[in-house]
């Protein structure tokens, strides 16, 4: 019989920690705070997309509940997962709020229960929560740091396949009983003190950032000097120390991690006294790079005004309906503030998409989208953007420009249908260097 477990969240991090360890044979209690959602997941509904997700939910429903009360969950787990979201606040600080309510919500516990935070929080989090424990007479209750480093779009796999596991823990006996968990993991497990295994968290993304920001402004040089940004990152990670991971050029990095755990990090050292040069530069490159686009719209359109732009995909990635800081959110604002109409696709997104983007069409199909545009802007690398039929493309299209914001697209087939090609940090629309 597998230990009884709890998840608190019912997000992106929630629902796959509840599927995986439920597909393992735990019985698993899940605790969300908004009444639709439980709802909705209690009627076989799952209310995000992530692949395979819905599919491993149904098959474990026998061993996952779904609960708006937080007593449920200690029911019968003495093991309880937090995977609340902590979104910036508008200083950039991460919003602790949802887990400062989780620990004021909690019942009384008369037996000794572990809490584990797989919230992405920032260093000292932990600590706070500790004494705030301590306080309530809550001493018996143990608190480990276990961040989680799923992406999303593969957020089952890797679960299931981790690089690491991180565990954090005040006492020796918490972190055994965690990592105990994590029996089924083939990789290292490594235990820290709670403040690093936050801090493991914070900068892993903020090291992925990084190489995102610094591909882009390598593409950025490579449009000035005329070499090809692909075959650059291609011969970069080559070299095992660097490794080829998060070398694409595009037009930067966004959703539910990256940008908002950037700017928490920078906060944290700057609220500790520290200004985090190289950090700030990440972040300020990313803002720019969601604005090139513009820039090679307007190189090639002139005033955009009166122009009917193409988005191709809306969410921040692909395999995902995510719309958290998305380039879509960016770029559609600065397109209609030029003056530019937008007709906008996304295979999956479109709900989410409805919700932050206003003023512009949302098209049922990418012909649909491009139909009558003077330019088309690759915003999100989806599959079936890869398989379009240029020739037809072309024919729909009013104008001739393709601007390909994650060099997702073949060039050459691009050209061969007569159409302009503008990659990032890719050779000139003509196929020479400009
Ligand atoms: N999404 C990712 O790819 C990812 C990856 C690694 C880490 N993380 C981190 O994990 C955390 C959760 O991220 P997410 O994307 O799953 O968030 P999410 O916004 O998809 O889901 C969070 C859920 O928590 C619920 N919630 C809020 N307060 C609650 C409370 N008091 N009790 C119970 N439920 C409550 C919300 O209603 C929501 O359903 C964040 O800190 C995030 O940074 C996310």
């Amino acid at each position: 019989m597998k230990e009884p477990l709890g998840v608190i969240g019912a997000g992106w991090v929630g629902l796959v920690t509840a599927a995986c360890f439920a597909d393992l044979g735990h019985d698993v209690v899940v605790r969300d705070v908004v009444p639709e959602r439980v709802a909705e997941l209690e009627a076989g509904r799952v209310p995000i997309f992530e692949p395979g997700l819905a599919e491993l939910l149904a098959a474990n429903g026998e061993r996952i509940r779904y609960t708006l009360d937080m007593a449920d969950v200690f029911e019968r787990a003495r093991l309880a997962f937090v995977c609340v979201d902590t979104p910036p606040t508008h200083s950039g600080d991460a919003d602790l709020s949802r887990v400062s309510r989780v620990v004021e919500e909690l019942p009384d516990l008369a037996e000794r229960m572990i809490l584990i935070m797989k919230s992405t929080v920032p260093v000292g989090t932990g600590a706070l929560v500790r004494e705030r424990l301590d306080r309530m007479g809550l001493a018996h209750v143990g608190y480990v740091s276990n961040p989680e480093f799923l992406a999303e779009g593969s957020g089952l796999h890797d679960f299931r396949n981790p690089d690491r596991v991180v565990v954090g823990a005040f006492a020796q006996r918490d972190a055994d009983a965690v990592a105990a968990l994590y029996r089924f993991v083939e990789a290292p497990i490594l235990q820290t003190d709670v403040a690093s295994a936050e801090m493991v968290k914070m900068a892993s993304n903020a090291f992925l950032a990084t190489r995102v920001s610094f591909i882009n402004e390598i593409a950025n040089v490579c449009e000035v000097t005329g070499a090809d940004v692909e075959a650059v990152a291609r011969g970069v990670g080559l070299d095992h120390r660097l490794g080829p991971h998060f070398l694409r050029a595009g037009i930067g990095y966004g959703g539910s991690c990256f940008p908002k755990d950037t700017s928490a990090l920078k906060q944290l050292a700057a609220n500790s006294g520290y200004h985090f040069q190289l950090l700030t530069a990440v972040i300020e490159v990313n803002e720019l790079q969601k604005r090139r686009v513009v820039w090679k719209l307007v190189k090639h359109l002139g005033s955009l005004r009166g122009t009917t732009i193409a988005l191709l995909g809306l969410a921040f990635k692909p395999n995902t309906d995510d719309m958290r800081e998305a380039s879509s959110l960016v770029l559609s604002a600065r397109l209609l503030a030029d003056g530019a109409s937008i007709a906008g696709y996304d295979p999956v997104a479109e709900e989410e998409a409805r919700k932050l983007i206003s003023g512009i069409e949302f098209a049922a199909s990418a012909q649909e989208a491009l139909a009558g545009a003077d330019a088309a802007v690759l915003v999100t690398e989806w599959p079936e953007f890869a398989e379009l039929d240029f020739a037809d493309v072309a024919a729909a299209m009013r104008g001739q420009l393709v601007v390909d914001g994650r060099n997702y697209l073949d060039p050459a087939a691009v050209r061969a249908a007569g159409l302009l090609y503008e990659g990032i940090g890719r050779p000139g629309p003509n196929g020479k260097d400009r």
